[in-house]
């Protein structure tokens, strides 16, 4: 279990965890609304309420499934949906998926009437190494990522590794993109132990959760609201959010978040031998080890200006500046990096030739 000020999160595939949570007397609830998406329903439900059966009794919210989804009509879909349902204060969402449904479902959990308690269970690695912990919850607007939202702690997590079985192959090796991130803001060991393993369903999934989690709560403890280092998180997100925004709605090319992540680290990479000194060496053998493990995002030059665009609508921009997390060696990164334009259209002109 690893703990923060705010609430537990437990890795637990019997689900005793969650047992146990509702049989403490402070966790009695007027209704319990499930939320998933129309994959996490077929795939997920049934193991939950095998494991939990005070659950049998929810009730079942579903969304569409997809980045494309996380926006202001499902949100409203929701509100409505729990206000015809008969939802109050004391109502509980279970956020049932990956970091969509997480993301979205404790954004309508903390709004409504203003804001009802909710826990997250994340099915997809990528929740469970990342989005379902840190609370922060919202909403695209349009294909600008994250645009609205609030800070709002579950009341707790639980994690299964089991649910990650039915997962895609695809969506698997999503996650890899924010593991990538966590060992080069961490440290060699982590770094080493990524690059020196076959990555795939045998993974020791539970080991890398642990890993990851301890790395974000540890950040999330000292500054959860972003003011400081808590932005290192955010390293390979500045591009990463403009690749996944720009290949939004593009059918047959739209990235998943974790893809998006590792492919917008290559830039930023190139960009921290230019500012940061980073090693030469250093950066092209990550970049090899990233194009072996994700199909490559092709842009050309007609592109810079859109992906230009959705940088400058980044959260961490400050006075109209890009802001990036950028890193020196691995285990040191730097946060608040103001980059001129000129440097960062350099940058996607290097990853458009790779
Ligand atoms: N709040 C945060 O701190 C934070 C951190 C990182 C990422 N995020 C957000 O998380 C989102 C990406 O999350 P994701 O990669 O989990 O994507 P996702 O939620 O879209 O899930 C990916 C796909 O897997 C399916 N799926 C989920 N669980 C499944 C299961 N067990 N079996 C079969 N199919 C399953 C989903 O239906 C979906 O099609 C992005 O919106 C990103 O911005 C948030």
């Amino acid at each position: 279990m690893i703990k923060n000020d705010n609430y537990e999160i437990h890795i637990d595939n019997s689900m005793e965890s969650l047992v146990h949570f509702f049989n403490e007397p402070k966790n009695s609830f007027s209704k319990i609304f499930i939320l998933v998406d129309e994959n996490t329903h077929s795939a997920c439900v049934p193991l939950l309420l095998s494991k939990v059966e005070y659950l049998q009794e929810s009730e079942i919210l579903e969304i569409d499934a997809g980045e494309e989804h996380k926006n202001i009509e499902t949100a409203t879909g929701l509100w409505h949906a729990l206000l015809e349902n008969g939802a109050d204060r004391n109502t509980l969402i279970i956020n049932l998926g990956g970091g969509v449904v997480s993301d979205i479902g404790g954004f309508v959990a903390s709004t409504f009437k203003r804001g009802i308690p909710f826990i997250n269970i994340p099915t997809t690695l990528l929740g469970q190494i990342d989005a379902a912990v840190g609370s922060k919850t919202g909403i695209d607007l349009g294909n600008a990522k994250n645009q609205v939202g609030a800070f709002a702690h579950p009341l707790g997590v639980f994690i299964n590794t089991d649910f990650v079985d039915t997962l895609s192959d695809r969506d698997l090796a999503s996650a890899l993109g924010e593991f990538i991130k966590y060992a080069l803001i961490s440290d060699y060991v982590l770094w080493n132990m990524l690059v020196n393993q076959e990555y795939d369903r045998d993974t020791d999934l539970g080991f890398i959760i642990k890993e990851c989690l301890s790395i974000k709560n540890k950040l999330i403890s000292e500054d959860l609201y972003e003011k400081g280092a808590r932005k290192i998180l955010n390293f390979g997100h500045t591009v990463g959010h403009a690749f996944e925004s720009f290949s939004m709605g593009k059918n047959n090319r739209q990235l998943r978040h974790g893809e998006a992540v590792a492919l917008g680290i290559i830039v930023e990479l190139y960009i921290s031998t230019k500012v940061m000194g980073l090693d030469n060496n250093l950066q092209k053998k990550i970049e090899s080890y990233i194009l072996k493990n994700f199909s490559f995002c092709a842009i050309d030059k007609s592109n810079f200006d859109e992906l230009l665009d959705l940088m400058r609508k980044d959260k961490k921009n400050v006075n109209n500046k890009i802001s990036f997390v950028l890193i020196s060696d691995i285990g040191k990164p730097h946060y608040d990096q103001f980059i001129d334009e000129e440097l960062i259209l350099e940058a996607l002109k290097y990853y458009s030739e790779l």
